[in-house]
């Protein structure tokens, strides 16, 4: 018999090595090996092609945990390498078996040893990945109450962890500090936000953000929240012009003949009832904003509607750039508020962060580590359940920052998110189809995934796991959506190709784009109020620096909304971009093959922004690629 080379990898970061003695063991197609305390098979035996490691670690007084990555075997002779790919820890006395890491699919195999592991395996992880309800009506999350509860496999690593511990420890020390030292200042301009703008800022905060109708409208298209414009098609029904603005009914029309009319309406806002913070009532609007896009590109607003017309106001103001300056300063405030109320909880916290939950339930749930899907998905699951855990343990807090600062904080982001989850159509959720619902899109579309590494039609209808996968997420997760378009079976192959960019597109760019924007655009609280204190005006003349200064946050939430944003916007430590992660799911040089020409993909269209970029005033960098997290981990 020949000899084995076995090379066994560590994780590389903080105490993923391991002191225990760790005992391994070979599995071939015509034998498995005898278990010995020593990294070989047992002597003379012929073990054929290896279909398995098998890994037990020992230990006496103290369990080490261990994290493998994987485990490669070459030989004997001139067989080729075989690697098992593992990325897990090790703990406790069980077995852990490792297949051999070719992808395979369940109606393939004509080895029943395969079949048999990826039944047990499946059996295993949905005992360990189960589903909850954090609130009716709201995606299905994992059942944990909190981080700490979940499995090693989905924790942070160490790195991350005090990483993650000491930004919350020095965040808190400088918002104490901030409030402190404004504590007998004034609050009573627009400067004194000034006070407490400390440490890194972007050039783009600042009051011109808010001030300055170009830079007001460019953030509908470039901002932290692109997702809510839409060209009109006609007048909204909401918006009701009194007599005496006809010329401004001229206008609009004259626009919306010209497709240069545009909308962004926050009515999912309308009729949700405010935070109480300390015992003082906070305020929402649902404001409605017409703008007209000039030829040059720019994006101007022309009208803000704060609140929809009801039975006390069937013609409520409209607010316009030729207003007193405050008046109109105060009705972009309470669009640029309501759009924070809407970019957080649909865009961000729905959207991104409780799909990808989802996605990431499922897939542990439904689909072993040898099929196609699991390995191309699983390095976009990285830290999510994780930072998951604890937004809902935010959320739920009495002393989090959501219910100390944020209007729809402390309960009604219940209701908003309800109503969001409501609006989730599968469509909205893929660019090409979004953008031209909302008549932004004019040109044809690059969308559209496609990876030699995934079956043909036939084999993809005929796939029991990828189907229950499918059912699992648009009928269990997101509870019944195949009413919202959210497929139940996969028909093709360019379907479910279609599917896995929603995925991987919902997981990586939307979460940078919505995300990591955070900091250049929400950091200077005006711009983004997270709250409001007082009811929004009903009139333009009485509108005071007194009105907008008791309208705004005060000291104590405006140090809050800038301690999260920093915290969130913030790259991370152990950031990995997209398509660049090390882990080696699959064998072959095909898989390698495909990834590298992925690579080469994203290098080429990083230079083209970075070019288009140089054009601009103001260059767009939240979808470099290289500024895309290869998962959600913050
Ligand atoms: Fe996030």
């Amino acid at each position: 018999m020949g000899r084995y080379r076995i090379h066994v990898t560590t994780g590389a970061w903080l105490f993923s090595g391991s002191f225990n003695r760790v005992q391994l063991w070979l599995v071939g197609e015509r034998g498995e090996a005898e278990l010995e305390l020593q990294l070989r098979p047992a002597r003379g035996q012929d073990l054929g092609p290896l279909q398995f490691v098998k890994l037990r670690k020992h230990h006496s007084l103290v369990d080490d945990a261990w994290f493998c990555d994987r485990i490669t075997v070459q030989g004997p002779g001139a067989l080729e390498e075989a690697a098992f790919p593992c990325y897990r820890w090790v703990q406790g006395k069980g077995v852990l078996t490792l297949p051999e890491g070719t992808a395979r699919l369940a109606g393939e195999n004509t080895l029943d040893k395969f079949q048999k592991h990826r039944e047990k395996e499946l059996k295993e992880r949905q005992l360990i990945y189960c589903w909850d309800t954090w609130h009716e009506g709201l995606p299905l999350t994992m059942a944990v109450d909190s981080g700490k509860d979940l499995p090693p496999d989905m924790k942070f690593h160490s790195g991350k962890k005090l990483d993650y511990e000491w930004r919350v420890k020095t965040g808190a020390l400088e918002v104490a500090l901030k409030y402190v030292y404004n504590f007998l200042k004034s609050w009573d301009s627009l400067e004194d936000f000034d006070q407490i703008f400390w440490g890194l800022k972007s050039t783009l905060c600042g009051s011109p953000a808010l001030e300055d109708d170009e830079l007001f409208g460019y953030q509908f298209l470039n901002g932290t929240n692109p997702m809510m414009l839409r060209r009109s098609t006609s007048l909204p029904s909401r918006l009701v012009l009194p007599s005496g603005m006809e010329e401004l009914r001229a206008q609009l029309e004259k626009e919306l003949q010209n497709g240069s009319l545009f909308e962004a309406d926050y009515i999912l806002l309308d009729g949700i009832a405010a935070n109480v913070i300390q015992g003082r009532k906070q305020y929402l609007a649902a404001p409605l904003v017409m703008l007209k896009m000039e030829p040059s590109g720019k994006l101007l607003p022309m009208v803000i509607q704060i609140q929809p017309p009801n039975a006390s106001y069937p013609t409520p103001p409209l607010f316009l750039p030729s207003d007193p300056p405050l008046a109109w300063l105060l009705a972009k405030t309470w669009v640029r508020s309501s759009d924070l109320q809407i970019h957080q909880f649909q865009y961000h916290v729905l959207n991104t962060h409780m799909l990808a939950e989802v996605i990431a339930v499922a897939t542990m749930r439904c689909l072993p580590g040898l099929h196609p899907v699991f390995k191309l998905l699983i390095p976009h699951t990285r830290y999510t359940m994780e930072v998951n855990a604890g937004l809902r343990g935010e959320l739920n807090s009495e002393s989090g920052i959501f219910s100390q600062a944020v209007s729809t904080g402390g309960g009604p982001h219940v209701h908003l998110l309800r109503r969001a989850m409501a609006k989730l159509t599968y469509r909205s959720l893929c660019p090409p189809e979004h953008l031209a619902d909302r008549g932004l899109l004019g040109i044809p579309s690059t969308w559209k995934g496609s990876s030699p590494l995934l079956p043909g039609d036939d084999i993809v209808r005929g796939d029991p796991e990828l189907q229950a996968w499918c059912r699992e997420i648009t009928e269990v997760g997101l509870c019944q959506a195949q009413d919202r378009g959210f497929p139940v079976s996969f028909q093709s192959r360019a379907q479910l190709c279609h599917f896995l960019t929603m995925c991987i597109f919902t997981c990586t760019a939307q979460h940078a784009a919505v995300n990591f924007s955070q900091h250049d655009w929400l950091f200077w609280v005006p711009n983004a109020p997270c709250t409001m204190r007082m009811p929004s005006p009903t009139t333009k003349e009485d509108v005071t620096m007194a009105t907008l200064m008791g309208s705004l946050p005060d000291v104590w939430q405006s140090c809050l909304q800038m301690l999260f944003v920093r915290q969130v916007s913030r790259k991370q430590p152990d950031m990995v971009p997209l398509g660049y992660h090390t882990e080696e799911y699959f064998s072959g040089p095909e898989p390698k093959a495909v990834l590298r020409q992925f690579q080469a993909d994203l290098d080429n269209l990083e230079r083209e922004i970075m070019a288009r970029n140089e054009q601009l005033d103001i260059p767009y960098e939240y979808l470099k690629p290289s500024c895309l997290e290869n998962s959600i981990t913050i």
